[in-house]
């Protein structure tokens, strides 16, 4: 039997908070991505486990949590239009291009189109080309960059030069 055949894809429950985290600060390491690694914590499962129960999932094998997929959705005043975010989504390094990731997104997906979602955004960072590569296998295009800028506000700010 391969991996693909005995991972299974259910609810996230309160017991599995932990260890979503904790893979999670495996995956999003400062090295991999800044932006990732400094907005996953403890807060951003937490919340989206509360508001967004259902589409919170996790990829399971022989008991132990190997993935997660963490949705949101979001809909817009004066637009027909329901959008589905999927914010999160991670397997565990070993076990990547398995089919985890896949079977997550397969199951947010139905969960999404199930609540009358439209179209399913995500971002990540312009050099995740792992990533990329696995959204555009399930379908994503027209791809857009975005800046990300930061303003470190423990750096003493420069003095102002004196107006003549
Ligand atoms: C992105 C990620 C979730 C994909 O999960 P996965 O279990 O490795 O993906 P799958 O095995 O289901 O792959 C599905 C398809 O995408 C392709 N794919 C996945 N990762 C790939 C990679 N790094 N390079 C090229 N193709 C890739 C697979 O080959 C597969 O295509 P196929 O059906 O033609 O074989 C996983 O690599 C991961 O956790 N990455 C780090 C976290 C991250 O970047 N998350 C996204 C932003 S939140």
């Amino acid at each position: 039997m391969n991996k693909k055949e005995e991972i299974d894809v259910r609810d996230m429950t309160i017991d599995d908070l932990a260890a979503v985290f904790h893979l999670g600060e495996k995956l999003f390491t400062s090295e991999f991505s800044q932006s990732m690694y400094r907005t996953w914590d403890e807060y951003e499962i937490t919340s989206l486990f509360n508001t967004e129960t259902e589409l919170c999932l996790v990829a399971e094998l022989e008991g132990e949590i190997v993935g997660f997929a963490l949705g949101t959705t979001v809909e817009k005043q004066n637009s027909a239009w329901k959008y589905g975010y999927l914010v999160w989504i991670g397997v565990r390094p070993g076990l990547q291009k398995g089919g985890a990731g896949q079977q997550l997104f397969v199951e947010i997906r139905h969960r999404m189109i199930e609540q009358g979602v439209r179209m399913i955004v995500i971002d990540t960072d312009a050099d995740n080309e792992g990533g990329i590569k696995f959204f555009k296998k399930l379908g994503f295009d027209k791809m857009q960059q975005h800046v990300y800028m930061t303003l470190n506000l423990s750096k003493p700010k420069k003095p102002r030069k004196a107006r003549v």
